[in-house]
């Protein structure tokens, strides 16, 4: 199958690693279809990516992090793209440094983990089901080294809900030894930012983007976890498939 014949949903792909992707699949040739709650991010996202591969992306307005939102938007979205062959998955947030535990309230651990954790499973349950069964089908979710450390200060409900995210990607690996569908895990131990936002140590999101397709595109390995620690591990280990 060429990519032109391939669909890919990209959860998150109106944020900050998401719109890296996108663009970086489409470029590539492929389908791209993007759901967000917030139509002008979806707009911010169709500005922002190659006009000539504009019109093979798909956006819609649409909760993925609730149960009935991800339903009605799932119908929404076979009914217009026809067919999803892959998906990604970088749903969360950037950065949280809200304090130290004893300063921070169950609700905001409640929202920490809405985001990090409740959206990627109730969005995988609801889409997995349109490439479980395929073995040319590829599920990649991106997650956060966060979640095997302290990174500073006042960054530990970040810890907490990454690491949720990594537990939830280590067990679908686990419970679904044997599944046809291509599972990987893409994990970033460094932070992620467009080229105006660039901090030292970042990753450009165009360049991580660039090897999340690749990876998408090759769909050659399964329940593999790719650590990316640098730039020149996104070649090293996706780009040159060494692990
Ligand atoms: N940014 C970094 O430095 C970095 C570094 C390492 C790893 N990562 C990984 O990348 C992920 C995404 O980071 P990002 O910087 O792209 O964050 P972002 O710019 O805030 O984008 C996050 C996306 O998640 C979606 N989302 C959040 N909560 C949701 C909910 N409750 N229901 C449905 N959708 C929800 C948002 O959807 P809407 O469009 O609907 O708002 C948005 O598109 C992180 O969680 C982490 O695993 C990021």
């Amino acid at each position: 199958m060429s990519n032109a014949d391939r669909v890919v949903l990209a959860l998150g792909g109106a944020g900050t690693v998401g719109s890296g992707i996108v663009k970086a699949l489409l470029d590539k040739g492929f389908k791209v279809a993007v759901i967000s709650r917030d139509n002008s991010r979806l707009e911010k996202l169709r500005g922002f990516v190659s006009p000539s591969s504009r019109d093979n992306l798909t956006t819609l307005v649409g909760n993925v992090g609730s149960e009935e939102g991800a339903e009605v938007v799932k119908h929404t979205l076979l009914k217009s793209v026809g067919k999803v062959t892959d998906i990604v998955s970088s749903l969360g947030f950037s950065w949280w440094q809200g304090g130290p535990p004893h300063t921070q309230t169950l609700k905001e651990l409640h929202w920490v983990i809405e985001t990090l954790l409740f959206s990627t499973f109730v969005s995988w349950k609801v889409f997995f089901p349109l490439v479980r069964d395929d073995p040319n089908c590829t599920y990649t979710f991106i997650t956060g080294g966060a979640g095997e450390k302290l990174l500073m200060p006042g960054t530990g409900f970040l810890t907490v809900g990454a690491a949720s995210t990594l537990a939830f990607c280590q067990v679908l690996r686990e419970e679904y030894p044997e599944v046809p569908c291509k599972l990987n895990q893409v994990k970033v131990n460094t932070g992620v930012a467009p080229p105006e936002r660039m901090a030292p140590g970042y990753l450009n999101h165009l360049d991580l983007g660039e090897a999340v397709a690749t990876l998408v595109e090759r769909k050659n390995t399964t329940h593999t976890v790719f650590p990316v620690n640098s730039a020149a591990d996104l070649k090293n280990v996706i780009l040159e498939g060494n692990i």
